[in-house]
């Protein structure tokens, strides 16, 4: 990961930094991420393991700004502001703190960063964005700025940014170790073991939800009688869930990723205030997955996170069943199919 060889304003030596773009695309939990121990860090209570999708990428161009005094730039074509740009901003920090020390400079030597993101997913509506939107950046930062990084060095870095996306930066079946310091907690590539997944997205609800990820998990930490069982569950689903994986056992892995989804969800049920993504439709669509398994003999198992739609697993043969249902079920919604997606990269 490279730059384009300028120096800043000021004539420090950036390592060859300029101009970048970077694509990622989003991941789906199938034992999921709930909880932090340290949120300073973003280090999880847990492990969890996904799927890196194969559509709806986001691609994120950094571009060295001398000339501004602040970092700024546009998602989805408006400009950013508020809540979405100062984490941006916190995330360019420490990119510019990583670059800084690793070529003897100060961070406040290095120039600001126009940032242009484009999102083929909704944002904020609990389908994955901040985890493709992160891990791009993180690409995109890095390649602007001449920061050096390995894949695991810049699953961390990710991390950081949003917690989901450090495993957005590998592709298909990928494991976040959840490590015990900054460095040590990051994702890895689970070995292919020939096991072939497709994800149906039902967008039942485009919308951005009420509480973002960050402020529910902590709630669920802070008030939840059943965040300590959930804690001390999911190395129990990540171990059976890898042994699933490996044996290529479509069933177990999705009996064990409906299962866990929906215990994430008793977690948050049980916060207080309690957190309900779910709706009417949510439920609608979960009733759909359990007929079309139970009656229609089309194997299919849910999943959702912090939002109101429902991702649906299932063998990539079934998966035109599956969208057909949920289209003839919610006229007008839109349904996205999805297979095995590559890990972020670097465009030009
Ligand atoms: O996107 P984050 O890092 O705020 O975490 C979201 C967590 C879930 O999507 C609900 C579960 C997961 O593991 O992706």
């Amino acid at each position: 990961m490279t730059g384009t060889g300028t120096t800043d304003a000021n004539g420090a030596d950036v390592n060859g930094a300029g101009a970048c773009t970077a694509v990622a695309h989003p991941n789906i939990a199938l034992v999921k991420y709930w909880g932090k121990r340290d949120a300073a860090r973003q280090l999880p209570a847990t492990g969890s393991l996904s799927l890196t999708l194969g559509i709806a990428p986001t691609t994120t161009t950094v571009e060295l700004d001398p000339a501004a005094d602040a970092d700024y730039g546009t998602l989805n074509g408006a400009e950013m502001a508020g809540k979405d740009l100062d984490r941006v901003r916190r995330f360019l920090d420490l990119v510019r703190e990583r670059t800084a020390a690793a070529c003897g400079t100060t961070a406040d030597g290095l120039p600001k960063a126009r940032v242009t993101s484009v999102n083929e997913i909704p944002t904020g509506a609990g389908l994955a964005s901040s985890a493709s939107g992160f891990a791009a950046l993180t690409l995109a930062a890095a390649g602007g700025y001449g920061l050096e990084l390995d894949d695991a060095q810049a699953s961390a870095l990710a991390r950081r940014g949003s917690g989901s996306a450090c495993r957005s930066i590998f592709g298909g079946l990928v494991e976040w170790l959840p490590g015990d310091d900054d460095a040590s907690s990051h994702a890895v590539a689970l070995p292919d073991s020939g096991l072939e997944l497709a994800l149906v997205v039902a967008v039942l609800s485009p919308g951005r939800k009420k509480i973002d990820s960050r402020a529910a998990m902590a709630r669920t930490v802070e008030t939840s009688p059943y965040f300590p069982a959930w804690k001390e569950l999911v190395p129990g689903d990540i171990a059976r869930m890898k042994e699933a994986i490996a044996a290529a056992d479509f069933t177990a892995v999705g009996e064990l990723a409906e299962a866990n989804a929906m215990r994430m969800h008793a977690s948050m049920l049980g916060a207080f205030p309690p957190v309900r993504y779910w709706t009417p439709d949510s439920v609608r669509a979960l009733d759909l997955v359990v007929t079309l398994r139970e009656e229609r003999g089309v194997e299919c198992y849910a999943t959702m996170d912090a939002g109101p739609n429902v991702k649906i697993l299932c063998r990539p043969a079934d998966a035109p069943a599956v969208e057909a249902a949920f289209r003839e079920e919610f006229p007008g919604i839109d349904v996205l199919v999805s297979g095995h997606g590559p890990g972020a990269r670097v465009v030009r």
